[in-house]
């Protein structure tokens, strides 16, 4: 269908949706503890709807395979006396005192920060939170924060050894896994994060213990310069103040439930892409130039365009897709306490995180816009029927190198990682867009084909956001035409785009090199040779 005064082309997203019911859709199982999913409350739940489920209880672990935990007795640090000697003594407490001293401007706070942090005393300088609060909010906002908010993050943190009581387990590499938290444990848990109390986290050593995990304290954020920095918190202020709950009424304490799933495939699990007869035209493909994944996606599985550490440059300066994702949904932050860092073939898939704030804005425009009410109802097992799935594209510095065989073929596997279900009846479709094409350089025509082949594979719809470019959205609906009509299959179009490097053409006469191509194959095949 071609819709000159509509902003999309292809087919209607009521056809993506194939009929289905986009909000009873269940696309992952319901959450029940077993060896590979680890559930931190009592499961099945027992509490009515409005209260949170009870925290799991099990003894703590402080080892290489678990998170560790401010509050654990292991966690100690060491602390020198006026008169230069020197203690060791438990984090915890040290924690607790310096956080229950009254602190009435972010000066202050950051004294208390770093009381526990000593190591980083003339390292950290929390100059974008002092902005915040000395120039751009006025003074009763910021009064408001200190004399309210501020104490009820502080006291939501320090419940932690209630709230946290069994071990979380580390999602490493080459593993498959889940865990599953209460949205009320993972709010004490990035409380803890704010105050910046988790240890071993803050070192940039190389080899360190956590070197290939994302950072989780906020010290860095806090630090970061330009103004999107100073939004960013006020989208985490925001969650706070929606989260927290207050001294006197825990009502708005939410008391749903999150699941952050690693995938990792090995070879033999991998598509042979040279092999696949699937007709790429068979995949239904709604593109606009209008919308972004997050406000058009329900239902549909939603692309986070990633970095390999997840949540990229969000508690840095980074304010693009991803990082916009994770601030306006902050319960996605809390994969950073425990994903490592994503290999080629793995993904993380999180099911449930609530949206909190719009935004307006993009990159250095970036605003936070208020409050979001997020009306996504939820699944059997509390989660909100919001599934976002990180991937990381490869980051091409230049820009040719992305049509080489073996990183097609890369792209092409972690897709395929992220959009793999294992369901028996037909699975949503999947939202996404210009990923790996922004801050990672790759090339938006290429990476769309991409996406199509592995939606092919898959058996999903693929609902395409533009993001404003109308001749992108032309362009590739064309090509899909194009695929249908000479009914192109998976292994045809890895076959062209895997030649196409040896044109030594430059990257936006990709489709041309493939109508010239296909339309070759056909006047061949009737025996009609090009002159
Ligand atoms: N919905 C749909 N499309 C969007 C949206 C949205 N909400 N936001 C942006 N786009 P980018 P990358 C389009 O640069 O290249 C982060 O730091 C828009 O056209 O975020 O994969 C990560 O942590 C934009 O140019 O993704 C990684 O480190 C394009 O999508 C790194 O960036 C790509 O968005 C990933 O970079």
């Amino acid at each position: 269908t071609v819709n000159v005064d509509e902003k999309w082309r292809g087919c209607s997203m009521e056809e993506i949706h194939r009929g289905l019911n986009e909000f009873e859709l269940e696309h992952v199982p319901p959450v029940r503890p077993s060896e590979t999913h680890t559930v931190l409350y009592h499961c099945p739940i027992r509490e009515p709807d409005n209260v949170p489920p009870r925290p799991l209880r099990a003894h703590h672990k402080w080892d290489a395979t678990h998170v560790r935990l401010p509050c654990s007795s292991k966690s100690q640090y060491p602390v020198t006396a006026a008169d230069g000697s020197s203690t060791i003594e438990a984090r915890w407490e040290m924690i607790e005192k310096a956080l229950l001293k009254p602190i009435s401007n972010s000066k202050e706070l950051q004294t208390a920060i770093l009381s526990y942090n000593t190591k980083y005393e003339n390292q950290w300088n929390f100059r974008s939170l002092h902005r915040l609060f000395e120039d751009d909010l006025d003074e009763s906002e910021s009064r408001v924060f200190f004399e309210d908010l501020l104490p009820r993050i502080i006291r939501l943190a320090l419940r932690l050894p209630e709230l946290v009581q069994a071990p979380i387990p580390l999602l490493k590499q080459g593993q498959c896994h889940s865990v599953t938290l209460s949205q009320q444990q993972i709010s004490c848990l990035l409380a803890n994060a704010f105050l910046c109390t988790f240890p071993r986290r803050n070192t940039m050593k190389k080899r360190s213990e956590y070197s290939t995990f994302p950072d989780i304290n906020f010290n860095r954020l806090f630090q970061s310069g330009g103004k999107a920095v100073i939004e960013k918190i006020k989208c985490i202020c925001h969650y706070f103040r929606r989260v927290c709950p207050t001294e006197h009424d825990n009502s708005n304490v939410p008391t749903g439930v999150v699941t952050f799933t690693r995938r990792s495939l090995n070879t033999a699990e991998l598509p042979k892409w040279a092999e696949c007869k699937a007709p790429l035209g068979a995949t239904p493909l709604h593109i606009t130039s209008e919308g972004t994944i997050e406000d058009q996606g329900s239902g549909l599985l939603q692309v986070d365009f990633a970095n390999k550490f997840l949540g990229g440059g969000v508690l840095g300066g980074g304010c693009v897709q991803e990082e916009i994702r994770f601030v306006i949904c902050p319960e996605l932050l809390i994969s950073k306490l425990f994903t490592e860092c994503l290999r080629p073939t793995e993904a993380l898939l999180m099911v449930g995180a609530e949206r909190f704030s719009d935004y307006n804005g993009y990159s250095n425009t970036f605003e936070w816009a208020g409050n979001h009410e997020d009306n996504m109802p939820r699944d059997s097992s509390r989660r909100r029927q919001t599934h976002i799935v990180a991937i990381d594209a490869l980051h091409f510095m230049q820009s040719e190198h992305q049509y080489r065989e073996d990183l097609i073929k890369r792209e092409l596997n972690k897709a395929y990682v992220g959009f793999q279900h294992l369901l028996s009846t037909p699975p949503p479709g999947v939202a996404s867009g210009n990923w790996g094409c922004g801050a990672f350089g790759g090339d938006a025509r290429l990476k769309a084909l991409l996406q199509l082949m592995v939606c092919t594979v898959t058996q999903r719809p693929l609902v395409y956001f533009t993001f404003g470019d109308a001749d992108l959205r032309d362009e590739v609906h064309r090509m899909h035409t194009f695929l249908l009509e000479h009914n192109v299959c998976v292994k045809d179009l890895w076959n062209l785009l895997i030649s196409y490097q040896s044109q030594n053409m430059t990257g936006n006469e990709l489709y041309n090199f493939i109508y010239g191509c296909i339309s070759n194959t056909l006047k061949s095949e009737d025996g009609i040779t090009e002159e």
